[in-house]
């Protein structure tokens, strides 16, 4: 249960169940984060770190260039990224690997005997950054399909159809009546996490669908409509994919986040790419949202008068959905104005984060003890 105090020094009483009318503090369960892009090489570090003080857990992507495709090659990845972290920190990355058409029921029962792969990622090929290697056509898949049907592993969908006349703000939508209902249709036991959902129909098919469905929601998809992209000029750092949208949409995921259904959890989809490759003639898609995303989704749910509601999409539902257990340690957050950076570091380049040089209305104070 979410905890309020009116006053860190004073008066942390992580007992108290005060309604959270005027108080301008809350502690919740450490959230985590389900959805996660940290690169690799010299930029890991920098990358890892934001994501480490501000999350307990993260579900990290698999597309790198190559690609993660098998269970030794995440195991490698997961050793560089325990190693950029400092040696006391108790921060877990879980890890995915890339679905291909050549990904086999073998490859699939290595990666659950792995111990640290909790789900595959569907990228239609061309849909996004680096899914060059991605599916072709799902039907190349069966056999890796049924075998994570049968042993419980998750498969996250990149949900866009990709055909050059596809409207680019109708791609999610059509993945769901092209690719999810059919996939459901052959699979209906199979786990399935909707990722970074933006459109009305994603949410309403998520919340209303019979089975083991799930979708992620983004701090971005939640604050934006397509209009933040234009505002006095083209603005390339709230380009992602999928690419933002109408404002019913954004007000649909907000009802759905903010709802309370333990289908929706967080998943930042945090994505850095360096300045000179966001402010290119053709720029990257991915908006580097890791180092506020925590204040940012406070801010969405402070805005709803459901704050209350926030603990459970940032810290309980994806859990539950993975199979892992809760958190144990908490965070604080307070309603306290800062100002996001202009750029952070990025290996020996720069990365800007989103709202770069904007004033946001919530502070993560940091970890607080727990009670027992
Ligand atoms: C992601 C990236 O840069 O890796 N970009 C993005 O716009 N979200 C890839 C992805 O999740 O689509
Ligand atoms: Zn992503």
């Amino acid at each position: 249960m979410a905890q309020t105090v009116d006053d860190l020094g004073s008066d942390c009483s992580l007992g108290s169940d005060r309604s959270l009318g005027s108080d301008r503090s809350l502690v919740l369960d450490r959230p985590d984060d389900w959805h996660v892009h940290f690169r690799d090489g010299d930029v890991l570090a920098d990358v890892v770190t934001a994501t480490a003080r501000q999350f307990g857990r993260a579900l990290v992507m698999p597309n790198l260039k190559p690609p993660v495709t098998s269970a030794d090659q995440a195991l490698a990845y997961r050793a560089r990224i325990l190693s950029s972290l400092p040696s006391d920190s108790t921060f877990e990355p879980w890890m995915t690997l890339y679905l291909t058409d050549r990904t086999s029921a073998e490859m699939v029962r290595d990666a659950k005997r792995s111990g640290c792969v909790l789900a595959f990622k569907l990228y239609p090929a061309g849909a996004t950054t680096n899914s060059d290697s991605g599916v072709t056509d799902l039907r190349n898949c069966r056999a890796a399909l049924a075998e994570m049907e049968r042993q419980g592993v998750v498969l996250c969908l990149h949900g866009e159809v990709t055909g050059p006349h596809d409207d680019i703000f109708d791609r999610e939508a059509l993945f769901i009546s092209r690719v999810l209902q059919p996939l459901r249709q052959d699979f209906p036991a199979l786990r399935l996490v909707f990722e970074h959902i933006t459109t009305e129909e994603a949410a309403s098919y998520v919340a209303q669908a019979d089975g083991p469905i799930c979708a992620t929601i983004t701090p971005q998809h939640l604050l934006f409509n397509r209009n933040r992209m234009f505002q006095g000029g083209l603005r390339p750092h709230f380009y992602c994919l999928p690419v933002l949208k109408r404002e019913h949409h954004r007000l649909a995921l907000i009802k759905a986040a903010t709802g309370g259904s333990p289908r929706f959890f967080l998943g930042t989809d945090t994505a850095p790419h360096p300045r000179h490759l966001k402010e290119a003639d053709c720029g990257c898609a991915g908006c580097f949202s890791a180092l506020t995303a925590l204040e940012l989704y406070a801010q969405v749910f402070d805005q709803q008068g459901a704050l209350h509601r926030l603990e459970a999409f940032a810290s309980h539902h994806g859990a539950d959905f993975y199979g892992l257990p809760r958190a144990r340690s908490k965070v604080l957050l307070r309603r306290r104005p800062q100002r996001v950076p202009q750029a952070c570091r990025f290996g020996s380049e720069e990365v800007v984060p989103l709202l770069a040089g904007e004033t946001i209305e919530w502070t993560l104070e940091g970890p607080v003890a727990a009670q027992d």
